[in-house]
């Protein structure tokens, strides 16, 4: 099988492209705009990368769809972040540039899987996201957060759409808080523009206050990577077909906290860790209101817990990382990464 993946480079992408060449013998094509991340599978002979733009290298990309099984566009900006700060740059990279993949994917008769987000379901008060009865829930437009959400939720309709008319296999997957090595990364993080997990680590490891949003009780369902590579690679495989014209929540129900609890965790692991000794300094919890972090068009989301029903009925999937393993997993890997260096400069500074 031959894997097209649009955003290789990425925290999803290169996890991906990890574990198609561990252990298939699939074929792996991918576009970014670098690739740090991908270092472990560059050299493999199953793994073609090219450096290129989703909105340039449009010749490329077409060429590869028609060449390729089955597409996953990667491509997207999902930092809440930049949600507010560049709104347009999040329509046209998450919807527009996605939407021509998604008529080549028709027009080719490809096989489509669309990340979705966990974030179509916004301010639902579900006490469990399902994907077939809950309401998506989005706030006014002053509020520009919710650019990324509506983006998302209405290219999984076009697609559904695409599918309803018989002209398009897909599959929509919607990640729920995944975490884990390469999860955006501390150079971002040093902006305030990573996800949480990323920039809690940042705060961490160059001794900044960690920041708790509005008090940090807002919870989040954090789901270890490999945990969700695994239901990737099942909908990839499509064995029955049970994928196709299917939504899938994938996301760890069992490990859901508040903001505030998931601080505490990671600031207990990082001074219990072996390598704390180069600090000088215990790391500060502060909190800070929504409107002065992110600014005025920003609006949190409460509870975000998925039903993983469907994953478990057709996939037979269900995620095995609890929260402190998954947060351990990802804390090391940084740590790893920076190799203590800019930590201590931190800690000194
Ligand atoms: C994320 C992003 O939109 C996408 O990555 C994705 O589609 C989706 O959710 C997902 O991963 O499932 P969100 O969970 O709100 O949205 O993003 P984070 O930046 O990780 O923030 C989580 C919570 O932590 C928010 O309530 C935020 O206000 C809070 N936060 C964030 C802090 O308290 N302090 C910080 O320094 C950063």
């Amino acid at each position: 099988m031959k894997v097209l993946i649009l955003g290789v480079n990425g925290f999803i992408g290169s996890h991906l492209s990890e574990r198609i060449l561990r252990d298939t013998d699939w074929e792996v094509y991918g576009m970014d705009l670098g690739k740090d991340k991908i270092g472990a599978v560059l050299g493999n002979e199953r793994f073609r990368y090219v450096e290129g733009d989703i909105a340039i290298n449009k010749e490329w990309i077409e060429y590869h769809i028609k060449k390729c099984d089955v597409v996953l566009p990667l491509v997207a900006i999902a930092t809440p972040k930049t949600y507010v700060e560049n709104p347009l740059g999040v329509f046209e990279l998450d919807f527009e540039e996605n939407l021509r993949i998604i008529r080549q994917c028709v027009k080719y008769h490809k096989r489509v899987i669309f990340p979705s987000t966990s974030e179509v379901y916004a301010m639902c008060g579900d006490e469990r996201f399902d994907e077939y009865g809950s309401k998506l829930v989005l706030g006014p437009i002053n509020k520009e957060r919710w650019i990324y959400s509506c983006s998302k939720q209405l290219l999984d309709r076009v697609i559904w759409a695409y599918g309803q008319r018989g002209d398009l296999d897909f599959t929509l997957i919607r990640p729920f808080n995944w975490i884990g090595p390469r999860l955006d990364s501390l150079e971002t993080a040093k902006e305030g523009s990573s996800r949480v997990v990323t920039q809690f680590i940042a705060s961490l490891v160059y001794n900044e206050p960690i920041v708790l949003v509005d008090g940090g009780l807002q919870s989040r369902s954090f789901t270890y990577i490999d945990d969700g590579i695994d239901a990737v690679m099942k909908i990839i495989d499509n064995a029955g077909g049970r994928a196709t014209g299917q939504i899938f929540n994938l996301g760890n129900p069992e490990n859901n906290c508040t903001i505030k609890d998931l601080a505490h965790r990671l600031l207990d692991m990082f001074v219990h860790h072996s390598a704390y000794a180069a600090y000088n300094r215990h790391p500060e919890i502060i909190v800070q209101s929504a409107s002065s972090f992110y600014g005025e068009s920003y609006q949190d989301i409460q509870t975000r817990v998925p039903s993983i029903e469907n994953a478990r009925k057709l996939l037979g999937w269900k995620p095995k990382v609890g929260l402190d393993d998954a947060l351990r997993f990802t804390l090391d890997s940084f740590l790893r990464e920076i190799g203590w260096r800019d930590a201590r400069i931190g800690a000194q500074g």
